[in-house]
């Protein structure tokens, strides 16, 4: 649905995007993460035809952007960094002007609108002028006027920016209603709202990419072996130390001590198997066992981890 190729952008001798390619398959959410100044906005900018790459070419659903600006644009929906809100005008006076400029015919425009106001929960507020909207509901607006022409592409550059928690968690339950229908990028710096939201990541610093992959296999990739966590309440340590070594696939166990009655244990074997259900039973039969979880890199980890290679390399 979106194919990026070899995409550069030089600011003079800057070289803020540096050859970056990736695909989006349509229906996916891709996440878009980078430290600040990555190249993220810049990029994003490219896609959406609002900035000139110096390099590279962008394909929307099969229309090149640069031999078919118009065609290729009108797929696309964009809710950039700081969207341009006429205050002036109420939330559905809005977004019916966005609806005409971006050429929906007169007859669909009133439909159009009624359905980006109930997917971005703004009917509350509909009648009421933009700018007496607060900062999380002005977001809304944004992301309502980047989906009323009904695109198959929509680009979101930090969609949740300084948004509190409970209107951060709206807006990923509005994306993750849009997952399928559309294909979305978005950038943020919330890693684990990545990671819940996304079904792919593509992580870019100083311009170049450095990892697509899923969250959990990035995860996977960088630590070399699976892990679960343990917690057991009645057990001498040394037992569960035997307990634990003596089964089949376990390359290592750290345990450590809580008070007198708890020890709670990291389990390593080779990557791609699965002990939880046989670390459970044999655990159960002996001890009381009060957590057992799959543990992977948080989002975080793997971004230092990343970054600080290519910083090291
Ligand atoms: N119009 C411009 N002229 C000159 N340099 C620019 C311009 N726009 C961006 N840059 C530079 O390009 C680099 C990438 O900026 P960009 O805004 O794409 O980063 P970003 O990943 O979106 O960062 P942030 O997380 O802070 O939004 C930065 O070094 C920035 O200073
Ligand atoms: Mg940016």
């Amino acid at each position: 649905m979106i194919s990026v190729r070899h995409l550069t952008k030089r600011f003079g001798s800057h070289v803020a995007v540096d050859d970056v390619s990736f695909e989006v398959t349509p229906g996916e959410v891709l996440g878009f993460l980078g430290p600040n100044g990555a190249g993220k906005t810049t990029t994003m900018r490219m896609i959406t035809g609002f900035l000139p790459p110096s390099q590279g070419s962008v394909v929307i659903d099969g229309r090149p952007l640069l031999e078919e600006p118009i065609e290729a644009k009108r797929r696309i929906g964009y809710l950039p960094e700081n969207p341009p809100l006429y205050p002036e005008l109420t939330v559905r006076q809005y977004l019916h002007f966005v609806a005409e400029i971006k050429d929906v015919p007169r007859a669909r425009r009133a439909p159009c609108v009624d359905r980006a106001i109930t997917r971005a929960h703004l009917t509350e507020v509909a009648h009421k002028r933009v700018a007496a909207l607060s900062k999380g509901f002005k977001q809304r607006v944004g992301l309502a006027q980047a989906i009323v022409h009904e695109p198959k592409v929509l680009i979101l550059d930090e969609p949740t920016s300084s948004l509190d928690p409970k209107q951060r968690a709206d807006v990923r339950d509005l994306i993750l209603g849009l997952r399928g229908e559309h294909t979305v990028v978005l950038s943020t710096h919330i890693l684990p709202e990545v990671q819940e939201v996304t079904d792919r990541v593509v992580i870019i610093n100083r311009g170049r990419v450095i990892a697509v992959d899923s969250a959990q296999n990035l995860s996977q990739r960088l630590r070399g072996y699976e892990e679960i966590f343990v917690e057991i309440g009645g057990a001498p340590v040394a037992s569960v130390r035997e307990v634990i070594t003596a089964i089949p696939g376990v390359t290592r166990v750290e345990l450590e001590e809580h008070g007198a009655d708890r020890i709670t244990a990291r389990i390593h074997s080779d990557l791609g198997t699965d002990l939880r259900a046989e670390v459970a039973r044999t655990l159960a039969s002996r001890w009381r066992l009060l957590a057992l979880r799959n543990e992977s890199l948080s989002l975080e980890e793997i971004f230092l981890k990343l970054t600080t290679e290519q910083e090291s390399a």
